[in-house]
């Protein structure tokens, strides 16, 4: 199994750019079971839960060519299947997104269900709610989600928890049902206002992205589009406080700066400096060690739970005390285990986080137990005296395109190395 062995105390310099965000190329690809014709999209990050989600899309049927540089055709005019099998929506739960198009498209679908994951239960309900409100009979039968509709009819939805992949199924089946659909409490996320614009671009009537009521005007076709996948902000969040955990200066390019502002304002109240110097670049430096601040995650606009594991890796060198509460999701500490393994000071409570600043963290072999933790180990360790050695890292080659080539460019001391590390202290 292959490893990364970080050797920290070096200060970052240099340039990173930004991938294509993984939590938007998800959906539109999905998206493209809603019409016949080729679709090009550009920016398509190469990480694994992309991987997965082109395998599921290959067994529909769905024709999937690779060019250079992140540029995916994408054809879904032969559809061949509607089944989801276990196998792959097990491996990533987000495959829960063909199941709106597959019965807007197709009149039927059965998708497995994906069951519950490291960060908590995460059910699926808000998006089997809405299929039935729109006309779908649904049915779970041996581990599956079987649901049918001649057509989808539009339909009032309300969520009573904004949910990401939630609004963006339902907004794809809504796009091809007959009138009018109205989600309220709806998902503001970037990624999810991305994939309303391919739609518009597709053909739909849509009003209303980025606020929490979005109308979708249901047509009886849409037509292929061309797009360019939007960066991945917890990708570039996530450079920005490497930056707080290793000291130095970057620049992160590639970026949308008005996607960041709950995090660079929060940054900048811990002590970074940091400013946006073009409309896609943002200048981040560490001048001396960072203050303690409380962190609450919130749906977007507030700050994403996606990043609540790397904040934590901050807090746990700086200055003070810190509170850092997760609304999100019931499970997603468990990365402060391995924390304390490097020395952190932190204690959970119910759904915060109680993270005392010690003077460093010291290099310690840790285990990545989710893809958003994984990132968090990656900047203890680039923070930390001496060799850190993070394991599990498909978690990390989920959700982060080449994070190890992207540090190492810019003077981090990081390798993956396959094979099982040499345990310390061990006997021969
Ligand atoms: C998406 C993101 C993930 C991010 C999360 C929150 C993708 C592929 N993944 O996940 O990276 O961490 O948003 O920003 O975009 N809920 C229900 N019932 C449902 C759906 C959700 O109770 O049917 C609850 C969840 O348990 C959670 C909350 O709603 O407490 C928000 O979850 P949701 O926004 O749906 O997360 P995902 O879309 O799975």
């Amino acid at each position: 199994m292959a490893h990364l062995e970080i050797k920290g105390g070096r200060a970052l310099k240099g340039t990173i750019r930004i991938s294509g965000a993984k939590n938007a190329a998800l959906p539109i690809l999905s998206a493209t079971l809603l019409s016949e014709g080729r679709f090009k999209l550009r920016q398509v990050p190469e990480l694994e839960d992309v991987r997965i989600l082109i395998e599921l899309l290959r067994e529909l049927g769905v024709s999937v060519q690779y060019r250079e540089q992140g540029t995916v055709f994408v054809d879904s005019s032969k559809l061949e299947s509607f089944e989801a099998p276990y196998d792959l929506v097990r491996r990533m739960r987000a495959s829960v997104l063909v199941l709106g198009p597959l019965v807007a498209r197709l009149g039927k679908a059965r998708v497995s269900l994906p069951g519950g994951c490291a960060i908590g239960a995460r059910p699926i309900d808000f998006h089997l709610k809405g299929l039935e409100l729109m006309g779908a009979k649904l049915e779970i039968r041996e581990g599956f989600v079987e649901a049918r509709a001649n057509r989808l009819e539009g339909a009032r939805i309300y969520f009573d928890i904004p949910s990401v992949t939630g609004t963006e199924n339902l907004m794809m089946a809504a796009s091809l049902a007959k009138g009018n659909t109205v989600i309220e409490n709806a998902a503001r996320e970037p990624e999810v206002v991305a994939l309303g614009r391919l739609l518009q671009d597709m053909g739909a009537k849509i009003k209303g992205l980025g606020t929490d009521t979005i109308k979708i005007e249901g047509t009886k076709t849409l037509r292929p589009a061309t797009c360019t996948i939007i960066p991945d902000r917890i990708e570039a969040g996530t450079y920005l406080m490497a930056v707080g955990a290793a000291g130095g200066e970057l620049i992160i390019e590639n970026c949308v700066p008005e996607h960041l502002e709950a995090v660079i304002l929060k940054l900048k109240a811990a002590g970074l400096k940091i400013k946006v110097i073009d409309a896609d670049k943002i200048k981040v430096k560490r001048r001396r060690r960072l203050c303690s601040v409380d962190v609450k995650t919130q749906p977007y606009p507030g700050f994403p739970t996606d990043l609540q594991a790397q904040i934590m890796v901050l807090m746990s060198t700086a200055g003070k005390l810190s509170v850092i509460t997760e609304t999100i999701f019931e499970n997603r500490f468990m990365h402060v285990a391995e924390l304390k393994r490097l020395g952190a000071d932190i204690k959970v409570e119910g759904r915060s986080a109680i993270v005392r600043g010690v003077k460093h963290l010291n290099g310690a072999p840790v285990m990545a137990t989710d893809l958003r933790a994984s990132a968090s180990l990656v900047l203890a360790g680039l923070g930390a005296k001496g060799t850190t050695i993070v394991q599990g890292l498909h978690h990390l080659d989920r959700g982060y395109e080449r994070m190890d080539e992207k540090l190492s460019a810019v003077g981090a001391r990081i390798k993956r190395v396959n094979g099982t590390p040499v345990q310390e202290g061990k006997m021969s």
